[in-house]
């Protein structure tokens, strides 16, 4: 048997576990190739949310009763376990909504540490998340923003960081893996270049995390951002790494209750790491969801996953390659399971209509890339992203669906 379906059909045989999977859409088997927006949630994620609210819901970290310390032990094991993931340790972890709410965190953060003279690099295939909140940074505190130009393939051009990060560079904030292009860049050597020049690194590890093992040490990262959502977990929690000692010379980002030791009419001392950052009542049915997530892609192990992803990435570049008119954008050697295409004659919206008639879910249009879009010279591409339940069958189906969709409009 091939080593694809001993991981697609055998091994890994994840499908059954996401209720969602079983519904049939316009009468046909769901085939959901949307994971690069969202992740689907095994049954087992939905229990344990279901079993905080049910046996053990109270607030954390404030009652003296059984269920609420059931429930902080619960919301502190998510902490420690998501800090594990990424080989963080446990004051190095902080909870927020999602990576979007991550880099918000920093950037408000140090938004005072930024002046006339500084400047923040970013590469051009960032998306909207990690642009906008520098394009704010930027404007209120008179920094410049530097971008990093992409190659042919829509990978990183290293010559073009080497020029771009220089002693003026305050921070680089850099995609680890492309929402768009799947391109995966070499984070850890942009690290060392921003590092060598007195800058920090933060690292968007969105579309990474879920697919590949990650370790904020062997990357050498200042700062890694990432969402449950993406990796099985639910909507609402996501993560900001952060080395311990930047983060303890850090300002909090948001103010109020649990993130305080001591507070009077006039001022407060704040609380220790990570509650420091994390005010207010937390998302702790989400993150005793999240830890669940872990748990379960742990067990499938992440190198498995990564080796999937691997498969059904070359499995479907091959079927979609042979469609003619069909344009693959983003061809790095180093790329995760998301394909963007363009297809002659059939628009990216047209596309998803197409495909959802079929049962297959994509996403199309800018990708929260507005401008990768325009650097790329196009409206917008129709996106194919996997996961773990994907299976070839899923591949063989889009490239089926692109076909017929091809016969409907003539083309
Ligand atoms: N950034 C997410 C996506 O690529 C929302 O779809």
């Amino acid at each position: 048997m091939a080593k694809w379906q001993a991981y697609g059909a055998k091994n890994m045989n994840a499908k059954k576990d996401f209720p969602i999977l079983k519904r049939r859409i316009n009468g046909k088997e769901i085939a959901y190739l949307d994971n690069a927006a969202t992740t689907q949630k095994p049954k087992c994620v939905l229990d344990a949310m279901d079993d905080y609210y049910t046996m053990h819901n109270a607030n954390i970290h404030r009652g003296i009763y059984k269920i609420s310390e059931e429930a902080t032990e619960m919301y502190e094991k998510a902490h420690e376990n998501a800090g594990r993931f990424v080989d963080a340790g446990f004051q190095e972890m902080v909870f927020t909504r999602n990576t979007t709410e991550s880099i918000n965190l920093v950037a408000y953060s140090l938004l005072p540490e930024f002046q006339k003279g500084d400047e923040i690099v970013l590469s051009r295939m960032e998306h909207h998340s990690n642009l906008v909140p520098w394009q704010h940074v930027a404007k209120m505190s008179g920094a410049r923003l530097k971008y990093i130009e992409l190659l042919e393939d829509g990978s990183i051009d290293m010559e073009s960081a080497k020029k771009a990060i220089s002693r003026k560079t305050k921070l680089v904030s850099i995609a680890h893996m492309s929402n768009v292009l799947g391109t995966i860049n070499d984070a850890r050597e942009i690290g060392r270049i921003a590092h060598s020049n007195g800058a920090m690194i933060m690292v968007d590890g969105a579309q990474s995390v879920p697919h590949f093992q990650i370790s904020v040490k062997k990357l050498d990262c200042d700062f890694l951002a990432f969402s449950a959502h993406k990796m099985l977990g639910p909507t609402g929690i996501g993560c900001l790494y952060g080395k311990k000692e930047i983060l303890e010379g850090m300002r909090p980002f948001l103010y109020g209750g649990e993130m305080i030791r001591e507070v009077s009419y006039e001022s407060a001392k704040f609380n220790e790491l990570p509650w420091k950052f994390e005010a207010g009542t937390q998302n702790i049915a989400g993150a005793i969801g999240f830890d669940r997530a872990i748990g379960y892609l742990r067990s499938i192990g992440m190198d498995n996953i990564r080796d999937h992803g691997k498969m059904i990435l070359a499995y479907a570049t091959r079927r979609l390659s042979e469609i003619e008119g069909l344009r693959i954008i983003g061809n790095s050697r180093h790329k995760g399971s998301i394909i963007s295409f363009d297809f002659r004659g059939i628009p990216p919206h047209d596309m998803a209509a197409i495909l959802d008639a079929e049962g297959i879910c994509i996403r199309a249009g800018h990708h929260c890339a507005m401008p990768l879009m325009k650097y790329l010279g196009v409206n917008g591409t129709s996106r194919a992203s996997f996961y773990i339940y994907n299976t070839k069958e899923d591949a063989d189906r889009i490239a089926n669906g692109i076909e017929k969709g091809r016969k409907l409009f003539k083309v």
